[in-house]
């Protein structure tokens, strides 16, 4: 295992630090301290340390919160009974022992509760009369942290209870405890979405889901009336928005009572019963058994199938079934005699390393990861895992042909921790660090002495750095030119079609002709296919894209959307902005004096001048048109764009709502408008049901457009 050293955690909290300031500069002051780029370094230097050492993932770390503070505190609340921990078992002899003892202490085994192990967020909410009075972290057993403003956010969590009947009037008084965890189909289309905005994704559903949870909304409702210019505000709304959209993905799942006043049920069994017919989400997992060898059944079935949950597990759970048996046996000041938990072996497995490789990026950036025999891990089939540098190589001790230990970092991204030693042959080797680009044989070099990485400096036609480029210039954060893809990318090279970026624009059906990507036959003859008309069609379409999709596109070191939507904004024009010197554009509105440098050393360089030549003479539009003056009737209002439309792109639905004054965001929240939903829309759609806001489709949209 990858021990955390004392420098790596001083580190973690000088950046933590770091981020958090910066944020609240951002934010609340408007007086950024950091650029975009810099801010993005450091935050992305966080979120790899965290994903070497999960441990360093604290609930406080920034990764797991949206905007604003980090470690704001919520008011202290004392659970009316304590909430008590559990005891665990690692081992089918630890969870007999702990059967054996509770079948001496009361002379025989009672029927048993089998219930799951939540990895989640352990809430205590007290319900007054039915009603949702309060809801707390469960802190230190004792004292939790008040998020009963959040509780009202999350759908799931009833804020009345209903339904009591004879057999269970809802009581005066009763304490609920539950999990609130974050699905692991919310998890991914959080992620997702992080990765479509260009922020770093969540290590696990656990911390995305304690992160949510303990966000304090009314700070970024303040942060919103206290921004000091409408583009501190318009920040501050979004991240309110996205604050509430995260909070809104939460569920819960009740697994135990505290206080419980009126009249009380028999078993444990009995009470969740009670509390699913007063609304309250209870496990349908959960089974009554009799005898320790249908129990160890049900661990097993589940050991087996923890990745068919809908949510992460880490255990499963055995108490008592009878409340009054519950009551003899007792408690220790930690945890309950009459429960036990038993805990899965962290999912690390074996396989060999049958290689190890070299990638080079699309910055030249020269990356070695693993080549192991393919193996399921945490749920997936892994067969690469990257190993980020030949220090990193050296670090784990891996020799090419060694059987390895592989993990996944947080359960999401695979990691080969380290040798099984004793499985060593001798017939294993030691990697090398190539010297020469891989790809195009220049010689490799750091770019400034001490760095880690390694770069290949052929920047201009090493083939690795082209198609990468050429791809992410066709990427839905850049040009988003729909048929250039990785493959068109890779035929488009490797058929001699372009030779660089420059001559994309300028390709005819006739180039196209040349490459059997872009043909079939037909009759004996090759004629263009469907790949070949779409890129066709769409490079077309791409030359009239607004300013900073091609600023992108250009593949500027540090140059993101959000820089290149600063610049867009300012400058409106690509000769300005190359003629800008840099302490000017350094002054503008997120963009620092490293990407000003980076944009400026870009424009020296006569190749990137003659792309840009290349682009102009093929009719690519290099300057935003004013802004259009006409009607904006969607001002003030948020819309969400989900499904496929029948006539417009997404592109075109967002162009045309911004054109009209409104904002499109990718969150549904109490907040937004309007949802325009197409076919096949995703979880959004149900969100604005749930929310009750108003569902629209094209045709209703296009009523509202001028
Ligand atoms: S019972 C006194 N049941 O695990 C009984 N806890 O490691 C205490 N947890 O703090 C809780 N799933 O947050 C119980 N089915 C389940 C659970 C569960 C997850 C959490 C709970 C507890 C922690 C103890």
């Amino acid at each position: 295992m990858t021990d955390v050293r004392a420098g790596d955690r001083a580190r973690w909290a000088e950046l933590a630090e770091l981020i958090d300031d910066a944020r609240r500069r951002y934010y609340v002051d408007d007086s950024p301290t950091l650029s975009d780029a810099e801010y993005d370094e450091a935050y992305s230097e966080l979120v790899a340390l965290e994903q070497r050492f999960p441990e360093l993932t604290s609930m406080d770390s920034p990764t797991q919160s949206v905007g604003g503070q980090a470690s704001e505190q919520f008011a202290p609340v004392e659970h009316l009974q304590r909430m008590l921990s559990l005891d665990n078992a690692f081992s089918a002899d630890d969870v007999e022992a702990w059967a054996a003892r509770v079948e001496k202490d009361l002379g025989s085994l009672p029927a048993l509760l089998c219930e799951l192990k939540v990895d989640g967020l352990a809430v205590d909410i007290v319900f007054e009369n039915g009603r949702l009075r309060s809801m707390a972290t469960r802190g230190d057993g004792r004292v939790g942290e008040d998020v009963t403003a959040n509780s009202t956010l999350i759908p799931a969590i009833p804020q009345q209870l209903t339904g009591g009947t004879k057999a269970h009037p809802i009581p005066p008084l009763v304490e609920v405890r539950g999990e609130v965890y974050l699905p692991l189909a919310e998890f991914d289309a959080l992620n997702a979405e992080q990765r479509e905005m260009g922020l770093a994704e969540f290590a696990n559903p656990r911390n995305a889901g304690a992160g949510s949870l303990r966000q304090r909304i009314d700070r970024r409702r303040e942060d919103v009336a206290a921004a000091r210019t409408p583009a501190a505000q318009a920040r501050a709304e979004a991240d309110l928005e996205r604050a509430l959209a995260r909070i809104g993905r939460l569920r819960l799942v009740v697994h135990g009572v505290g206080e419980w006043q009126g009249h009380e049920p028999a078993t444990q069994s009995e009470a969740y019963a009670a509390l699913a017919g007063w609304g309250l989400p209870v496990s349908d997992r959960a089974r009554v058994v009799e005898g320790l060898a249908a129990a160890r059944e049900f661990i097993d079935f589940y050991g087996e199938h923890r990745h068919d949950v809908e949510h992460e597990i880490d255990g499963a759970v055995l108490k008592v079934d009878e409340l009054a048996l519950q009551g003899r046996l007792g408690s220790t000041s930690r945890a309950p005699r009459w429960a036990i938990a038993y805990k899965y072996p962290p999912e690390v497995v074996r396989t060999r390393l049958l290689d190890i490789r070299v990638g080079v990026g699309r910055t030249g950036r020269v990356t070695p990861f693993a080549v192991m025999q393919p193996i399921k891990v945490a749920g997936s089939t892994v067969e690469m895992a990257t190993l980020h540098n030949a220090s990193e190589v050296v670090r784990k001790g891996v020799l090419i042909g060694d059987i390895v230990f592989l993990r996944k970092a947080g359960d999401v991204i695979p990691e080969v921790v380290g040798p099984v030693l004793e499985a060593r042959t001798g017939d294993e080797r030691a990697f090398v660090m190539p010297t020469h680009c891989p790809e195009c044989g220049t010689e490799l070099a750091p770019e400034k002495e001490g760095d880690a990485d390694i770069r290949c400096p052929n920047q201009r036609s090493c083939p690795a750095q082209l198609r990468e480029r050429l791809f992410h210039l066709g990427s839905r954060g850049a040009l988003d030119i729909e048929g250039l893809g990785y493959q068109a990318a890779v035929a488009l090279l490797a058929d001699g079609l372009v030779v660089d970026e420059g001559g994309l624009f300028a390709l005819t059906s006739d180039d196209l002709q040349r490459s059997e990507f872009f043909t079939k036959a037909v009759k004996g003859e090759r004629v263009l296919n469907a790949n070949a008309t779409k890129l066709l069609e769409q490079l077309q379409v791409a030359t009239s894209r607004p300013l900073w999709r091609v600023l992108v596109a250009l593949s500027i070191r540090h140059v993101g959307p959000t820089a290149a939507q600063s610049l867009a904004r300012e400058l409106r024009d690509l000769d300005v902005i190359a003629s800008t010197p840099p302490e000017q554009l350094a002054a503008v509105e997120g963009v620092g004096g490293i990407i000003a440098d980076s944009i400026s050393e870009w424009f020296a360089v006569d190749w990137h001048r003659e792309i840009v030549e290349q682009w102009r003479a093929a009719g690519v539009s290099l300057a935003d048109e004013e802004v259009d003056e006409g009607p904006r009737p969607l001002e003030g209002m948020t819309f969400v764009i989900t499904g496929t439309l029948p006539t417009l792109s997404r592109d075109q639905a967002t162009e045309a709502v911004q054109k009209a004054g409104g904002k499109v965001s990718g969150s549904v929240s109490k907040k937004t408008s309007y949802v325009v939903v197409g076919e096949n829309p995703g979880s959004k759609a149900e969100k604005a049901e749930a929310l009750g806001v108003t569902i629209l489709d094209e045709a209703g949209l296009l009523a509202l457009l001028p």
